[in-house]
């Protein structure tokens, strides 16, 4: 039997298309940034705590007076904070209520490769459930979470799958940094809305997504009193890099980075960070006298964007007077030694500029079934990453290891953030950099990719096996 030919516009007019949000027309510094909420164990062991996530839609008030579908842990937007300590396990049951399949990574982890959410070992939707183990066999460090299923990892990012993984030891926590309500972790990010409140996500549309968020607010405010503030953040955006300044371009100070805290601090008026990265900086609001209002702003913009929208991104308000006892060290940590490379290999990263094309590591797109590159376990080894491209940024993230960069453009890093111990390095149009890393601790296949999500879901990513 043929069925009749419905033409929906004859019978009720078909809905139009909801038009773009002007990001222009968002009133800034209305609303409050919220504090994700710290899971609590449901179980705790001698050697363990147990937690247990569920993957749900959730809908939120991100720009004042519209109401966001999202994909969530839990509910939250951002995904909850996980405390954890060096040498004691953590054991996540993550619960799958989506209608999309994901894979949940720990971004900066050492962990088995069970463990690792790999681009193919997908929790099914609709109450698929996986239990991943984290041994935290690894010194503190400010890691994330966040999806990674395979080319839908992009999309599911963008739409809220990301939480944030404090791992502590006693190297962080006998230093007087500020703690307590003083510590707090941000997440940073742009987004592209529709007039009705929806995320629009469309692969590589970039230039549309000029919202921007913290702690999944559009341009909040912070209440801070004046005193010191440790500020760990993230950016969990999909293309966006921050270069943060305040707005009287004032002293940050940055004291770690995505593999825990620096040797020593590094003073200086601008952090930056590209979409996976994180940076733990210290703000000494004490300069200012309660009253005072002040930005902190992103400096990289590019030329088809207006910096009164995106060059904005969070603003403090000096509101109260409070005692400071914290301090920031000349010395932070001792390193884990280099040793001596055996090993050297390179990379080229690619992609084509043009839409709809593809994106390559070693002029190969990701395929899930061939190993790319072959490591002895125990091994170091140097890569020498570059970007071939001309426009387009990239950055590099390898899984299972933190690496050291030992030179950036053939000069030596010898100062600033560059000193610690990373997982994702930024790659600016025709840069090069030169890493070191030892495998170590386990065996099996992991990626490494750009953390560009469209990029990575593109296919600039790649297997190594360390056997
Ligand atoms: Cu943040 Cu392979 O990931
Ligand atoms: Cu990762
Ligand atoms: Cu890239």
């Amino acid at each position: 039997m043929l069925l009749p030919v419905v033409n929906a516009t004859a019978k009720e007019p078909a809905r139009a298309a909801a038009a773009e949000l002007d990001a222009a027309g968002i009133t800034k510094f209305i609303q409050k940034m919220p504090l994700p909420p710290v899971l609590t164990p449901y179980l705790n062991t001698g050697s363990t705590s147990y937690y247990r996530l569920t993957l749900k839609e959730a809908v939120k008030e991100i720009v004042p007076g519209l109401r966001t579908p999202l994909r969530t842990f839990n509910g939250s937007f951002p995904g909850p904070v996980i405390k954890a300590e060096s040498n004691r396990r953590v054991v996540i049951k993550q619960i799958n209520n989506l209608a999309v399949p994901t894979s949940i990574h720990l971004h900066g982890a050492h962990v088995p490769q069970d463990s690792d959410g790999s681009p193919m070992d997908l929790i099914p939707s609709g109450g698929g459930t996986k239990t991943y183990t984290y041994p935290n066999t690894q010194p503190h460090a400010n890691l994330w979470f966040h999806d990674h299923a395979h080319h839908m990892e992009s999309e599911n990012v963008f739409r809220g799958m990301t939480g944030t993984y404090i791992l502590t030891d006693d190297v962080e926590r006998r230093l007087p940094l500020p703690a307590g309500q003083y510590d707090v972790p941000i997440s940073l990010r742009d987004a592209r809305f529709l007039e009705n409140g929806e995320l629009v996500y469309a692969m590589g549309d970039f230039k549309m997504r000029n919202v921007i968020l913290a702690n999944g607010r559009a341009w909040p405010y912070f209440e801070v009193a004046s005193r010191k503030y440790r500020f760990r953040l993230t950016n969990t955006s999909n293309q966006r890099f921050f270069d943060l300044s305040l707005a009287d371009d004032s002293e940050l100070v940055q004291i770690g980075t995505d593999g825990g805290l620096l040797p020593a601090p590094y003073r200086t008026n601008v952090v930056k960070i590209s979409p996976g990265e994180r940076a733990d900086v210290v703000i000494d609001f004490s300069r200012y006298p309660v009253g005072t209002v002040i930005e902190l702003r992103n400096k990289d913009i590019a030329p088809f964007e207006s910096a009164d929208v995106v060059g904005q991104v969070l603003q403090f308000r000096v509101t109260r007077t409070a005692p400071d006892h914290s301090s920031v060290p000349e010395r932070l940590r001792t390193l884990p030694e280099l040793g001596t490379a055996t090993v050297n290999r390179e990379f080229d990263m690619r992609m084509d500029e043009a839409p709809g094309g593809s994106a390559y590591i070693n002029g190969k797109t990701y395929d899930m079934d061939r190993i790319d590159t072959e490591i002895a376990y125990g091994a170091t080894e140097i890569w020498t990453v570059h970007n071939s491209n001309k426009i387009a940024p990239h950055n590099f993230h390898m899984h299972l290891v933190q690496f050291r960069v030992l030179e950036r453009n053939g000069q030596p890093v010898t100062s600033g953030p560059e000193t610690g111990l990373k997982d994702t390095v930024p790659l600016k149009p025709g840069e090069t950099v030169k890493l070191q890393a030892t495998f170590t601790g386990y065996r099996g296949t992991y990626v490494y990719h750009c953390h560009l999500f469209d990029h990575g879901a593109m296919g600039m990513m790649a297997n190594m096996r360390i056997s």
